[in-house]
């Protein structure tokens, strides 16, 4: 996947841009502030999901304007595409001149991964980081998983109301068993395609993690489901997904929280036999973050025949030289944008195509 023209209008500070990276390594570059990211977010917003930074789609649009709106133009399996991004109170997508009926049905048509310094937060914080980064890398690549993930959070929102109403005597107690069969049968759906993701995910990134460490450290990674379930059978999911309800009614009513089903499992990531998360070093805790990412970057290769294409905003300044060469070295073959502050970190880009913003404005390359 090769973006060959990139336009945008109204866009956060960027007024009107237009920039023709090159096939590999397109560095952007500027003081703080000035829009580098604001690039990178709005590539992003092609991958269909929404913006890493904020769920707010009007904050998107230049303060004074009332529409943004985003051009690629990117080569994928062989064919040129254009694909347009219009932002006002909505998102709407057009790929082709043809316009998607929503955000959801642009999945899969363009594939990207961002790495930042955020991207430490999924080795570093709560569960719910963890099931983002899931949640967001199975939808690239099985965009049918979105809609079902929407559909179990409609479940479960509708089972919150239900434990609210029965803890305040406005309903029976029995009225639950519906949403109970509902929520382990959509939860088990879930839970089948992350479970399977987990499986390549934790291949893949205990390899590279052992890269990166030249040999010395492993990584190991696990998906913790909470009810416990040691089956990986879609039926016996859902019936331990059940029986976990089941058991758990009373409290959830007097919490008015569900408190078993996907949107509670977690991935266990570990270095070296320890919890990551309590155990690992800041320097670990970011190689497995870097491993995470890249390795969500080659199961999209490796799923869908193409190279996605590689966002990395403000983190080569965080790794030593060791993980830098490593990074451009493994990315060496990948459409790759990098964003940095400093110009004389530049210079050790060689051969890169460079863009100098400034106020939303590219003044050099
Ligand atoms: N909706 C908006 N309208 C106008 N300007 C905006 C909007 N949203 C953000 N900005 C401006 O965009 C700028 C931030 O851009 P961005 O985050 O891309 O900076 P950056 O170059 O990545 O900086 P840093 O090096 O600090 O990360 C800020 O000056 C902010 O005021
Ligand atoms: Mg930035």
């Amino acid at each position: 996947m090769i973006v060959s023209k990139y336009r945008a209008k109204h866009f956060r500070n960027i007024k009107d841009l237009e920039l023709f990276p090159d096939a590999g390594v397109n560095v952007i570059f500027g003081d703080n502030g000035q829009g580098k990211t604001n690039i990178l977010e709005s590539i992003w917003m092609f991958t269909g999901c929404h913006s890493f930074r904020t769920h707010k789609t009007v904050e998107l649009i230049e303060k004074t304007q009332r529409e943004a709106k985003v051009s690629l133009s990117f080569s994928a399996h062989g064919m040129e595409n254009d694909a347009v991004l219009k932002i006002d109170q909505k998102r709407e997508f057009m790929m082709n001149g043809a316009v998607k009926e929503s955000p959801r049905r642009f999945l899969g048509e363009f594939q990207s991964v961002i790495f930042s310094p955020d991207s430490l937060s999924i080795v570093q914080d709560a569960p719910a980081e963890r099931r983002r980064f899931l949640d967001i890398a199975v939808s690239m690549i099985r965009p049918a998983y979105s809609t079902h993930l929407l559909k179990y959070t409609k479940i479960l929102a509708n089972r919150n109301a239900l434990l609210k109403q029965i803890s305040l005597g406005g309903a029976e107690e029995n009225y639950l068993d519906v949403w109970d069969e509902e929520l382990a049968r959509e939860g088990a759906h879930l839970t089948v395609y992350r479970l399977h993701y987990t499986e390549s995910l934790a291949r893949i990134a205990s390899e590279i993690y052992k890269e990166i460490s030249g040999g010395r450290e492993s990584l190991y990674i696990e998906y913790q489901q909470s009810s416990r379930s040691v089956s990986a059978e879609e039926y016996e999911l859902a019936e331990s997904i059940f029986m976990g309800l089941q058991k758990n009614r009373e409290a959830d009513i007097r919490r008015q929280i569900t408190s078993v089903g996907p949107h509670k499992d977690d991935l266990y990531i570990s270095v070296d036999r320890l919890a990551a998360r309590q155990f690992a070093s800041q320097g670990q805790q970011r190689s497995g973050a870097l491993a995470l990412k890249l390795a969500e970057g080659y199961i999209i290769k490796e799923t869908c025949g193409e190279y996605p294409v590689i966002l990395l905003d403000d983190v080569m300044s965080e790794l030593d030289g060791r993980r830098q060469s490593f990074l451009l070295e493994y990315l060496k073959n990948w459409q790759v944008f990098l964003t940095c502050c400093d110009a004389s970190q530049v210079s050790r880009f060689k051969g890169c195509k460079t863009f100098h913003i400034e106020q939303g404005a590219c003044i050099g390359e």
